[in-house]
């Protein structure tokens, strides 16, 4: 072999970019680069002498001396019988840790471990994977496999799974939709990708959606350039006359199982949608996310099979197997076939090949439905220990969504006004239960919530868990919350202690559909002093920001006393007290920096805006997770009712 044509995978050296002088110089500060930058971790082997120097066609001696001078440099350690293997680097940094990378700001964190109970919405119960039939599939399938299975296929997928899945989504669903109409994507997710490219590119730029609704779907709409026009949902699901008066020519809903209510949309509502569909000519996008888990009520079929012409169907194996799987279904009106799978193609030439065909196999014999009516059934036991306690332990809340889904609704209706969920979140959070606010899933104003899932814990978890949500609510009644927030706690206005706060920014920031996003972070800022964590919005996305207080004068300016805490009689007095004085201090510091601020009416409530000329400085300083592309920042999205000051 020529020079030029060696060289190892490893590092990607080649020895023509080597000195002709000192090759094992050349070769340490190569594999050092790589430790200190992070491209060979901690615990990674490096290749056996003998292979990188045949590699590289330089002796062997060359290699061995190199990495014993790595060895040497603490960088790396060689035993006999497991090689040389990347040390873990030196600590660095002031605090001795290495340096952290910025969050980016829409994707997930590592933050759920921090909880031992994690009620996020959305989850299914991971631990009940079907590993063994999946196993026994995926056997069957690479035993029997053509090659051409195997290559690049067809974008809509393989044809043995949408064959399997036009017979399933017929049983189960009662499509009538053939293998040509169905393409396999990776999730609802991505089916919401490709229909709003397609929207967006038909000039069809805003899209009705529910709300309460799944923020997910929200900022994966806003993120592909749809704005969001929010429809307030009710007992009988999406208020469908507010669809003509919109202007809107699509829209996206839950309708076999409202996220996060659990309400079913009633037929006259699904006759009203239809109808609107028709004479607007529009795309109505059906999410049947997990319409799977029906418990103690009749099912209600898609209402693709009522107008296969008008409604986009999307479905998703996240809620029966695993989200990790990524493998979903989308059924889209005819008009729309070719395009979408255009843009499928574009993106990814399809969906993996080897996991559809598991799918179709599990499908093929029966499996799948096995295994849902496994799960359903301990699903239910887990709803009804969750709903005991709850029923038990706070008679005043009202819970929603018990028949169907893997999560319930509990709100607090007497407390509108008083209580704010994500506050409450909060809380209850530091009571080491994860929930998510019913906020987060809002754009309109609507009484206090908490969106519970209950599909990964044990009935007695889960009994815990409700039982540790209780005991908030009963302190935050009692004003024990209170002398708590004066203490340990975090509040409103105070300094948050580390490792609060910023998990629930995390949570929301972190990945799809309601299951894990926040609406409250901090910015740390120096010795960071004191801050105001404020609910925020831009465009029509809700998105974590923090104002920090810097200047604790300012305060004094107020009038406020020393340790910020207002003397008020009742916890409503209280919550209004923090809420007043943290849209003041937040006004203030907004037009310090040059922004316009005003209030603006949103039904009975009221919200706090702020526009900006200098996103960058705004983004950077005190908002850091915002869109880059968004001009409008909404502090403190709803206010109780009666004009604020
Ligand atoms: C409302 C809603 N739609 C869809 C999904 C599932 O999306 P995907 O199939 O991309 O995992 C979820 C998951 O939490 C959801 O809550």
């Amino acid at each position: 072999m020529t020079e030029a044509g060696r060289g190892a995978d490893f590092l990607q050296l080649s020895p023509a970019s080597a000195p002709a002088r000192g090759l094992t110089s050349w070769l340490v500060a190569a594999i050092r680069a790589a430790i200190i930058d992070g491209r060979l971790r901690a615990g990674t082997s490096l290749p056996a002498t003998r292979l990188l120097a045949g590699d590289l066609g330089v002796s062997r001696g060359a290699v061995v001396e190199a990495y014993q001078r790595l060895a040497d440099e603490g960088l790396v350690s060689a035993r006999p019988g497991t090689g040389t293997r990347v040390c873990g680097l030196p600590p660095t940094g002031p605090g001795g840790a290495a340096p952290e990378r910025p969050a980016p700001a829409l994707l997930p964190q590592p933050w759920r471990a921090r909880a031992d109970l994690d009620l996020s919405p959305g989850v299914p119960d991971l631990a009940a994977f079907p590993r063994a039939a999946w196993l026994r599939a995926e056997r069957s399938v690479l035993d029997r496999a053509s090659v051409t299975e195997l290559g690049y296929g067809d974008p809509r997928g393989s044809q043995t799974l949408r064959q399997e899945l036009a017979g399933w989504l017929a049983r189960t669903r009662g499509l009538r939709a053939t293998a040509d109409d169905i393409i396999v994507v990776n999730g609802v997710a991505q089916a919401l990708a490709l229909l709003a490219q397609w929207l967006n590119a038909h000039g069809r730029t805003r899209i009705a959606v529910e709300d309460p609704g799944s923020v997910g779907s929200h900022d994966e709409l806003t993120y592909w350039g749809l704005a969001t026009v929010p429809v307030p949902v009710d007992e009988h699901g999406l208020q469908t006359s507010h669809l003509a008066r919109s202007g809107v020519r699509a829209v996206l809903l839950t309708p076999a199982h409202q996220f996060p209510t659990g309400v079913v949309l009633a037929p006259q509502r699904r006759r009203e949608l239809l109808d609107w569909a028709v004479t607007a000519d529009a795309v109505i996008i059906e999410d049947d996310y997990d319409a799977e888990y029906r418990y103690d009520r009749a099912p209600v079929p898609a209402l693709q099979a009522a107008a296969p012409g008008q409604v986009a169907y999307a479905g998703t194996t996240s809620k029966t197997l695993a989200p990790g799987l990524r493998l979903g279904w989308l059924v889209p009106p005819v008009r729309l076939h070719a395009d979408l799978v255009e843009a499928k193609h574009a993106s990814d030439l399809g969906s993996p090949a080897l996991a559809q065909l598991v799918l179709a196999r599990l499908i093929a014999t029966g499996e799948l439905e096995q295994h849902i009516r496994l799960v359903r059934k301990r699903q239910r036991t887990r709803r009804d220990a969750l709903l005991g306690v709850l029923r038990e332990q706070l008679p005043e809340a009202r819970v929603q969504g018990v028949p169907a889904g893997l999560h319930l609704l509990i709100t607090f209706p007497a407390r509108a006004g008083q209580v704010d969920d994500a506050e409450l979140a909060e809380r209850i959070h530091q009571a080491g239960v994860v929930v998510h606010p019913l906020s987060w899933h809002r754009q309109l104003p609507g009484p206090p919530g908490l969106v519970l899932g209950y599909a990964a814990h044990t009935p007695d978890q889960l009994r815990e868990a409700a039982r540790r949500i209780a005991a908030v609510l009963r302190d935050l009644a009692t004003g024990v919350g209170r002398r708590a927030a004066r203490g340990r706690e975090p509040r409103i206005g105070a300094p948050m202690p580390p490792g609060h706060g910023p998990e629930l920014a995390d949570a929301r920031r972190s990945g799809q559909h309601g299951q894990q996003h926040a609406a409250d972070g901090r910015e740390e800022q120096g010795h960071a002093q004191r801050q105001v964590a404020v609910r925020a919005e831009v465009g029509d996305a809700h998105l974590p920001a923090v104002l920090q207080d810097e200047d604790q004068q300012e305060q004094q300016d107020d009038g406020e006393e020393g340790d910020g805490q207002p003397q008020a009689a009742d916890p409503g007095g209280l919550d209004l007290v923090l809420r007043q004085r943290r849209r003041q201090r937040g006004a203030r510091r907004l037009r310090r920096l040059g922004l316009r601020v005003g209030n603006r009416r949103l039904g009975d409530g009221w919200r706090f805006c702020a526009h900006w000329d200098t996103p960058s400085r705004i983004r950077q300083r005190h908002a850091p997770h915002y869109c880059p592309s968004a001009r409008r920042l909404c502090v403190a999205a709803s206010w109780p009712p009666g004009r604020p000051r």
